[in-house]
């Protein structure tokens, strides 16, 4: 059976090569997974006040993740951990408490940047919030996307050879991990 996966992007750059792995993901995923973007910067920041009372976009947000079996993270790092708008949409998903709509979810975690380090302090962020928000998270293999220019061709939008299959073998140990759920 074919699965659903929200993907959430941690950037809102429109040339960002989050989002532009991201799409590559799509390409590449295998026929029992169907990634999907969803989108989080339209969500206004994450308020406890009106968690109870909550504006119409966190809920058409939270039906988006209520309808997916499974979740995959797709940051940018931002000095050493995550943008704050990915912690924001982490907050909005989570609450209130009895509505978590990340909970007993498998994800699984890409860090992307133009740097060495290919975002490490961000993929280990990500894991560290998944304990509380409760999304079982994919251990190996790890994916951090360093040094992304070099890895795009030409057209800025493709990787390149060896980039395609290590993102294909994430992909089929994310099946599995999946659909062991
Ligand atoms: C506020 C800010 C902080 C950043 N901190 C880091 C960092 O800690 N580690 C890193 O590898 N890159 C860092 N960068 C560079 C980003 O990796 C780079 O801008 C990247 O292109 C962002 O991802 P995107 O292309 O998907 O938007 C930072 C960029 C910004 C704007």
């Amino acid at each position: 059976m074919q699965k659903k996966v929200a993907l959430i992007v941690g950037s809102l750059r429109k040339e960002s090569f989050n989002r532009k792995v991201a799409n590559e993901f799509i390409r590449f995923a295998p026929d029992n997974l169907k990634l999907e973007i969803v989108e989080i910067k339209e969500l206004s920041f994450f308020n406890e006040d009106i968690e109870n009372n909550p504006p119409q976009e966190w809920l058409d947000y939270k039906k988006q993740l209520d309808d997916a079996d499974a979740f995959l993270f797709v940051s940018p790092e931002y000095n050493r951990t995550i943008p704050g708008v990915l912690k924001n949409a982490m907050e909005i998903g989570a609450r209130p408490p009895k509505e978590n709509s990340w909970k007993g979810k498998p994800g699984a975690v890409v860090t992307v940047s133009p740097g060495l380090i290919g975002g490490l302090g961000a993929n280990q962020t990500i894991r560290e919030a998944a304990v509380s928000l409760n999304i079982p998270m994919m251990q190996q293999p790890e994916a951090y996307i360093g040094q992304i220019k070099d890895k795009l061709l030409e057209d800025g939008v493709t990787v390149n050879e060896k980039t395609e299959k290590f993102m294909k073998t994430f992909l089929e140990a994310f099946e599995i991990w999946v659909n062991r759920f």
